[in-house]
């Protein structure tokens, strides 16, 4: 079993606020493949940007389409893992917990609604997918979802407008979701403890917001299989999966 610092647990355990933001890494363990890792065999030819960008739609939009069908496609077959749910359930132990994340997978969601604390508890808490979420669907010029629509050769169209349809997620280059991003930063700002799980910290805005919740005072914990930019700044790095971490540090704060 994994030894924690005494204090982590004191500062966890008596702790109203928690933020966490996950990235890839926290799917890991679910067997998904990163979308650089995804890009094997016919994909292989392309870069992302040319698969993930507002120009490569306007381009090319039926290879975009494509792309993001067969990613749909294996993202569906995937469950969360054990990370997902212990974040899950401190989701409900925690007053104030705000699920952040850069996955498009939706698997934390998928934890939410699956995972055995929340069919005893009423309440739940925030999760906000900052790059969107791949399984939505919408129109490219009005921008409102679609959640059916006929493959038929051709990428989709929307059944009010006539526009194309394209996976509800952010583009190179595109802006973040607003009213996500501002609730992301707000949950970092008023945090006593940030928890930073499985992301390289390299992608803006999300990057800075353990940096905003320490710069406020809180308790900032990084989990990692390595060191990244954050772990010089974090009060404490656990080092390992998060699938095996999380469950252990659950284990050791609140059973
Ligand atoms: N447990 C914990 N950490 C892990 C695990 C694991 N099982 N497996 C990998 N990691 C760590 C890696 O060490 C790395 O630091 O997860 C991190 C994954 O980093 P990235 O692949 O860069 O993913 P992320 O930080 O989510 O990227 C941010 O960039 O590609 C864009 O929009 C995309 O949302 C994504 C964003």
């Amino acid at each position: 079993m994994t030894e924690f610092p005494d204090i982590l647990l004191q500062v966890l355990r008596r702790a109203e606020r928690v933020a966490a933001l996950t990235g890839a890494g926290a799917s890991q363990e679910s067997g998904l493949r990163t979308f650089r890792d995804a890009q094997t065999g016919l994909w292989a030819q392309y870069k992302p940007e040319d698969l993930a960008s507002p120009e490569a739609f306007a381009r090319n939009p039926k290879l975009v389409w494509d792309w993001y069908a067969m990613r749909r496609e294996k993202i569906r077959e995937v469950q969360p893992n054990a990370g997902h749910y212990a974040l899950a359930e401190m989701g409900h132990r925690v007053p104030h917990f705000t699920l952040i994340t850069q996955n498009v997978d939706g698997l934390h969601r998928k934890a939410e609604e699956t995972s055995q604390v929340s069919e005893t508890c009423e309440v739940s808490y925030p999760i906000l997918e900052l790059h969107g979420n791949i399984q939505r669907v919408r129109c490219a010029e009005c921008g409102m979802y679609a959640d059916a629509w006929e493959e038929n050769g051709d990428v989709p169209r929307c059944a009010g407008c006539g526009g194309m349809l394209r996976p509800d997620v952010v583009w190179f280059g595109e802006s973040l979701p607003r009213s996500t991003l501002e609730a992301a930063v707000e949950a970092a700002r008023t945090s006593q403890v940030f928890l930073s799980i499985g992301t390289s910290g390299m992608v803006q805005p999300a990057a800075a917001l353990p940096f905003a919740a320490r710069n406020k005072g809180a308790v900032v914990v990084e989990i990692n299989l390595e060191p990244t930019p954050l772990t010089e700044k974090a009060d404490f790095l656990l080092q390992g999966k998060s699938g095996e971490v999380l469950p252990a540090l659950m284990q050791a704060v609140w059973l």
